[in-house]
C-alpha cells in the first residue's frame, strides 16, 4: 500500500479503490492509520455499503445504534444489531450517521450538527468511548474545510522544558458539548447532554501502535492537575494548536479521512448555512485501539 506525506501530520494512500477492499487490506490501512493517526484517502465510490466494509473491518461500527438513516436520508430506523456490510444485501439501503445540514419534506435535519459551529473537538469523550472516526463526503462538500490537530507531531517537536512540565500530569475534564458545537438538532441535542460526565485521562498516551501523543481536550471544561492558574493549560494549548501541527483537508467528493481520536481532534471550519444544507458527510466511528481500560484512565490509587 503506497502512501505520501500531507503537510502537517497527515498522509494519503495512494493507490486504493474501496469497491474492492477486503479484511486484509482494511488491516493495513488500520497499521498506518495508527503509526499516522490521520490518513486520507481520495476520491473513492461513496457507496455507504463499501465504506463500512473497510471500517468495520478496522474496528466495528461502534455508532450502530445512530445509524437509522439510508444515505439519501430516509428514515429507516434503529438497526437491531451492529449491520454486517459484506453479509448485507446489496439491494437494501444500508443504514448510516449522516453529518449534515440537509433537511427533510417536514423541515427537520436528517443528520447531525447541521449547522452552525462545530470547533475543536474529538469522539474520546472519555475513556470509553471509541477511538476512531471515519468521514466520508458524499456531496456538496467541496470548498469546505475539516482540519486535524496531530498532537504526536507537536510531541517530537515539543520543547524539553514543556514536555518536562506535563511529564505524569493528568487533566480533568468534564464533557461540555456545548462548549464545541451549536448543537441544533434536537434529538441529538437529548442524546448529547444526557451524555455529560467528567472523567480524568493523562495527558501524555500511547496508542495500541506505539504511537505517542496529547491528550487535551481543551474545548471540554479542561483542568490540568495542580495548574490552579491554568498557565500550563494556555501554554499546551498554544503549542499544541500551533498551524505546524495541523493538517487542513479540503474536501472533494467521495474523500475519506480516517483519525485516531485519542491524539487528534478535529474542527470544522465555520460556512453559511446555505453551505452546510447541501453538504453531506458519512459517519463512523470505530474501535481503533480498543481502548477502555487504563492506560487511558487516571488510576484511582494515584489521584
Ligand atoms: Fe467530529
Amino acid at each position: 500500500m503506497q502512501t505520501r506525506n500531507l503537510e502537517n501530520g497527515a498522509v494519503e494512500i495512494i493507490d486504493f479503490d474501496i469497491t474492492k477492499v477486503t479484511p486484509e487490506i482494511a488491516e493495513q490501512v488500520k497499521q498506518i492509520l495508527l503509526k499516522e493517526l490521520v490518513v486520507v484517502i481520495k476520491k473513492q465510490d461513496t457507496n455507504p455499503q463499501n465504506f463500512a466494509k473497510l471500517i468495520s473491518s478496522i474496528g466495528g461500527i461502534s455508532n450502530w445504534t445512530q445509524c437509522y438513516y439510508d444515505i439519501d436520508g430516509n428514515v429507516l430506523g434503529v438497526p437491531t444489531s451492529e449491520p454486517d456490510p459484506y453479509t448485507w444485501d446489496p439491494e437494501s439501503k444500508f443504514p448510516v450517521q449522516r453529518v449534515t445540514g440537509e433537511r427533510n419534506k417536514e423541515g427537520q435535519f436528517t443528520g447531525i450538527f447541521p449547522l452552525g459551529k462545530l470547533d475543536w473537538h474529538c469522539n474520546l469523550n472519555g475513556p470509553d468511548r471509541a477511538d476512531g472516526v471515519a468521514l466520508q463526503a458524499i456531496h456538496g462538500a467541496e470548498g469546505t474545510v475539516t482540519s486535524w490537530n496531530n498532537t504526536s507531531l507537536a510531541l517530537k517537536h515539543m520543547p524539553d522544558e514543556l514536555r518536562e512540565k506535563i511529564k505524569g500530569k493528568y487533566a480533568s475534564f468534564y464533557y461540555n458539548p456545548e462548549n464545541w458545537a451549536d448543537i441544533v438538532n434536537e434529538g441529538q441535542r437529548k442524546f448529547m447532554l444526557a451524555n455529560r460526565h467528567h472523567y480524568k485521562m493523562w495527558i501524555e498516551q500511547e496508542n495500541a501502535g506505539g504511537t505517542r501523543g496529547l491528550y487535551l481536550y481543551t474545548t471540554n471544561d479542561c483542568k490540568i492537575e495542580g495548574d490552579d492558574d491554568f498557565e500550563l493549560y494556555h501554554e499546551l494549548k498554544d503549542y499544541l494548536f500551533d498551524k505546524r501541527f495541523i493538517y487542513d483537508h479540503h474536501w472533494e467528493t467521495g474523500d475519506i479521512v480516517l483519525s485516531d481520536q485519542l491524539l487528534t481532534m478535529h474542527k470544522r471550519w465555520q460556512e453559511p448555512d446555505e453551505v452546510f444544507e447541501k453538504r453531506l458527510l458519512n459517519r463512523i466511528t470505530f474501535r481503533l485501539s480498543n481502548t477502555g481500560n487504563p492506560p487511558l484512565f487516571v488510576e484511582k490509587n494515584k489521584i
